[in-house]
C-alpha cells in the first residue's frame, strides 16, 4: 500500500471535514528548564518506570524548533493542528503566571492562524505539575478547582483564536493507568484511588467548561476520550459478562457521566470502600452539554473472566503494531455506531487520535513505512463507514506528527508520520507523511 484513497462521494473529501495532525506537550516540547516539573519528570527519574530509561527533558525540542515543525505541518496540507498546553509552563509553583511560557503558546497559535491552520488545544494531556501532585494530585478535589483557574488563564490568553478546546485528554489513562494500574505517573496501584481520580478529572472538566465558554464563545468546547471495543475471549457466559463489565469500566465510565450525568451501574457492584466520593452537585457539573467529543482510537481489547471481574488477554496473532496492539479498524466503526445507538445525545465527533507505532528504519535518508500507510488507509475507510452508518464525524487527526516520548515506552516506540532523530533532532518525512500529504493536497484542490 503506497497510496491513500477514499470513495469519491465520501464526506471525508468535503470541505466541512477537517484533517489534522496531533501531538502533546510533554511528548514533544523539551525545554523542561523553562517550566515547573511535572509528575512525568518525577516518574521518569524513578528507576524502572520507563522502558528505555529515558525522560522528557529534551524530547523533540519542539520549543526550540517549533517554527520548523510548523513549516512541516503547513507543507503537509492539513486544515488543523491539535496540541496540548503544559500546565506547568503556564502556571508556576507559587501560582504566578509564567509569561514566557504562555507567550510560547500565543505565538504558536498566531503562527498557525497566519499559515491558515486551525488550532485545536487540549488543556490537560497528563503532565500534571508536580507541585499539585505534592498536594495529592488528582486524589485531591482541589486539583479540579486549580484546573478551572488554569483554564481561565489559557482561555483569556487564547480566546476565540482557538477553534476547539478539549479540557482533558483520555481521563481513563490519567485515572486508571496512573492511579489504579501503576503504569503511568504517578504510578499508584489502588482501585479506590483510580475511581477517585477519574471523578476529579471529570469534575475538573465540568468546572472548566463554563470558564472556557466565557472566554471563547466562538470556539467549540469538549473533551477527548479513548475508546476500545471490549470483546469476550470465548463464548462462555462468564467471558461475555467480563467483556461487558470492561466496557462499562473503560469506556462508559467516562462518557456516561458526561452525557447522562450518571456513572454506569457497575459502580454499585464495587465494594463500598472502592467507590469514589461524589459531592451533591458534581454529576450536574460534569454532565453539561458538549460541542464535540474527541475520540482516540487505536485497537480493540479482548477480556476473560477472572475472579468475578475482567482481565485482558493480550493479542497473539498478527497483524500487530510494535505496541503489540492488534490492527483492528472495524473496531472503530463498531464502537462508534454502538455509542451512537446507546446515546441519543452523542455530540459531533472529532477523531482526535489514530495511528500506529512500527519499527521504522532510516535508509538513504528515507523511511519506508508502508505498514503505517496501510493502517491509515484502513482506518480512514472505517471513519467513512461510521459516517455512512449515521455517526456525525467532523474531523480526523493523525497521531502523531512526530516520533515522540511514548510515556512508559520512552522513545522505543515511534508513532510519528515524521521521523525524529533524537540525537541530531533531524526530521524526515516518512512515506506515510508523503502519502497523507498527497492525499491532503489533492483533496484541497478538489474542494
Ligand atoms: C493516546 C495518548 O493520548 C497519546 O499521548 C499516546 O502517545 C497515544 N495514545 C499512543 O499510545
Amino acid at each position: 500500500m503506497t497510496k491513500i484513497s477514499l470513495p469519491k462521494h465520501s464526506k471525508l473529501l468535503s470541505s466541512d471535514f477537517l484533517f489534522g495532525v496531533a501531538t502533546s506537550s510533554f511528548q514533544i516540547e523539551g525545554a523542561a528548564d523553562q517550566r515547573a516539573p511535572s509528575i512525568w519528570d518525577t516518574f521518569c527519574a524513578e528507576p524502572g518506570r520507563i522502558k528505555d530509561g529515558s525522560d522528557g527533558l529534551h524530547a523533540c525540542q519542539h520549543v526550540k524548533y517549533w517554527r520548523q515543525d510548523l513549516d512541516i505541518i503547513t507543507e503537509l496540507g492539513v486544515d488543523a493542528y491539535r496540541f496540548s498546553i503544559a500546565w506547568g509552563r503556564v502556571i508556576n509553583a507559587d501560582g504566578s503566571v509564567n509569561r514566557q511560557g504562555l507567550q510560547f503558546y500565543i505565538d504558536l497559535v498566531d503562527a498557525l492562524l497566519a499559515n491558515g491552520i486551525q488550532a485545536h488545544v487540549t488543556l490537560y494531556h497528563w503532565d500534571l505539575p508536580q507541585y499539585l501532585e505534592d498536594q495529592g494530585g488528582w486524589l485531591n478535589r482541589d486539583t479540579a478547582y486549580r484546573f478551572a483557574e488554569y483554564a481561565d488563564i489559557v482561555g483569556r490568553a487564547l480566546g476565540n483564536k482557538v477553534a476547539s478546546y478539549a479540557t482533558i485528554n483520555e481521563p481513563f489513562c490519567s485515572a486508571y493507568l496512573s492511579y489504579e494500574a501503576g503504569i503511568h505517573a504517578p504510578g499508584h496501584k489502588n482501585r479506590q484511588e483510580g475511581r477517585q481520580a477519574a471523578h476529579h478529572l471529570l469534575l475538573a472538566h465540568g468546572l472548566a467548561m463554563p470558564v472556557l465558554r466565557r472566554h471563547a464563545p466562538q470556539a467549540l468546547h469538549g473533551i477527548v476520550l479513548n475508546f476500545s471495543p471490549c470483546h469476550p475471549a470465548s463464548d462462555s457466559e462468564a467471558d461475555r459478562q467480563a467483556a461487558l463489565q470492561a466496557h462499562q469500566y473503560h469506556n462508559l465510565w467516562y462518557l456516561q457521566p458526561l452525557l447522562e450525568a450518571s456513572y454506569p451501574d457497575l459502580l454499585n457492584q464495587l465494594p463500598e470502600a472502592d467507590r469514589p466520593d461524589i459531592a451533591a452537585d458534581d454529576m450536574a457539573t460534569i454532565g453539561q452539554s458538549l460541542d464535540f467529543l474527541g475520540v482516540n482510537y487505536y485497537t480493540r481489547t479482548v477480556f476473560r473472566e477472572k475472579n468475578d471481574w475482567f482481565s485482558d488477554v493480550p493479542p497473539q496473532a498478527p497483524p500487530l503494531t510494535s505496541m503489540g496492539w492488534e490492527i483492528y479498524p472495524q473496531g472503530l466503526t463498531e464502537i462508534l455506531t454502538d455509542l451512537n445507538q446507546r446515546f441519543a445525545n452523542l455530540p459531533p465527533i472529532y477523531i482526535t487520535e489514530n495511528g500506529a507505532a512500527f519499527p521504522d528504519e532510516v535508509r538513504d535518508n528515507q523511511v519506508d513505512d508502508a505498514a503505517r500507510i496501510d493502517y491509515y488507509q484502513q482506518h480512514l475507510l472505517a471513519v467513512h463507514d461510521c459516517i455512512e452508518a449515521g455517526v456525525t464525524i467532523n474531523g480526523y487527526f493523525a497521531w502523531s506528527l512526530l516520533d515522540n516520548f511514548e510515556w512508559a515506552e520512552g522513545y522505543s516506540k515511534r508513532f510519528g508520520i515524521v521521523y525524529v532523530d533524537f540525537d541530531t533532532q533531524q526530521r524526515i518525512l516518512k512515506s506515510s507523511a508523503l502519502a497523507l500529504q498527497t492525499f491532503w493536497l489533492q483533496r484541497k484542490t478538489q474542494l
